[in-house]
């Protein structure tokens, strides 16, 4: 496992909210060795501690040392470096992302002040539905910089785009470089331009027809599997792509990938979180990558600007 000059002390990775994401973050930790010590928390008693016992007892089997805790005690997340929060409501079958917003404001707003106060130098990654307006709540709650507050949404939705080429085209997922920017929503932008496939443009490789059905598939990825899982939405590479970017900051890897950040003016979009290229690394956010868009781009791009500011207006914290 890759050390870098963090190690000086111990690496504490926290996860609020002992559902099914979080405890798929507490796995992907668990099982990549990414911390010295995972705490997992919930509010409903029992929960984290049954979970963080049950993955402890896979340490022969991974050959990982790490110490996992659960608890309710907001107390034993104290000096975390990353923090993962997952908790809230996930959808059910025929709800959107925005229909979450009023249940899971009052619930990260809780999170946010009972973590920031107890690990004021951490990094928090915000999972919690709708992404762009919960990250948003985290940041103007927490008052931390905005190098500090990063919603997971672009590194799921990328690795949903890039499946989804893959298999149309029949060839190694890792061969695909694709990235979504703008809203974890349906007005996402899988952008077409950029993907590329060993190189080559994927506008070379598929006819329009079929890339937009690709868009298509990948902007309603979420609702999919949400319809089939009937009792709640996406877990498992949510967890994971969660846990890419934990491990980037932890280790201090330097990774791009598609972050929900504060913009300030990058792509000409002010005071909200959106999707964008980032390089990760041990200050959090290290850089936001701005590029050219072209007018199409633009366009679709306002249109998830126009959709996270209606959620964050909702949240009553904007201005
Ligand atoms: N503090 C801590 N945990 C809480 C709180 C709170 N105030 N309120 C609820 N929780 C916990 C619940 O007790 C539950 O264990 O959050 C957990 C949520 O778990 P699930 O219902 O299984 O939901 P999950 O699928 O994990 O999704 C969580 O992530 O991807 C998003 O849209 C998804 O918003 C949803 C979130």
């Amino acid at each position: 496992m890759e050390k870098s000059h963090l190690n000086s002390k111990r690496k504490k990775l926290s996860i609020i909210g002992a559902g099914a994401v979080g405890t798929s973050v507490a796995q992907w930790a668990f099982a990549r060795n990414i911390a010295d010590e995972i705490v997992i928390f919930d509010i409903i008693e029992g929960l984290p501690q049954g979970k963080a016992l049950d993955l402890s007892q896979s340490s022969p089997l991974w050959n990982a040392n790490c110490k996992v805790i659960g608890t309710n005690d907001y107390d034993l997340t104290s000096d975390s470096d990353v923090i993962v929060i997952t908790a809230g409501l996930a959808r059910k079958p025929g709800m959107t992302r925005d229909d979450l917003l009023q249940k899971n404001l009052e619930i990260i707003k809780g999170v946010a002040i009972e973590v920031s106060k107890r690990s004021p130098q951490s990094k928090i990654i915000v999972v919690t539905n709708p992404i762009d307006a919960m990250v948003y709540v985290t940041y103007k709650t927490s008052g931390f910089p905005r190098n500090r507050i990063i919603g997971m949404a672009g590194v799921l939705d990328s690795a949903r785009y890039r499946t989804l080429i893959a298999k149309k085209l029949n060839v190694s997922p890792k061969d695909v470089t694709a990235l979504v920017i703008g809203i974890h929503g349906d007005h996402m932008l899988p952008l077409v331009r950029l993907a590329s496939v060993g190189g080559v443009p994927l506008s070379e490789l598929l006819s329009k027809e079929e890339i937009d059905d690709i868009i298509h598939k990948t902007q309603h990825g979420g609702a999919e599997i949400v319809s089939l899982l009937k009792t709640g939405s996406a877990f498992i590479t949510p967890g994971l792509a969660s846990v890419e970017m934990a491990e980037a900051i932890l280790n201090d890897q330097k990774r791009i990938m598609p972050c929900a950040v504060y913009l300030e003016g990058e792509f000409g979009v002010n005071g909200i979180f959106l999707g964008a290229p980032v390089i990760l690394g041990a200050e959090g956010v290290e850089r936001i990558i701005e590029f050219k868009l072209t007018d199409e781009e633009k366009t679709a791009l306002s249109n998830s600007v126009k959709a996270v500011k209606n959620q964050i207006a909702a949240t009553g914290l904007d201005g």
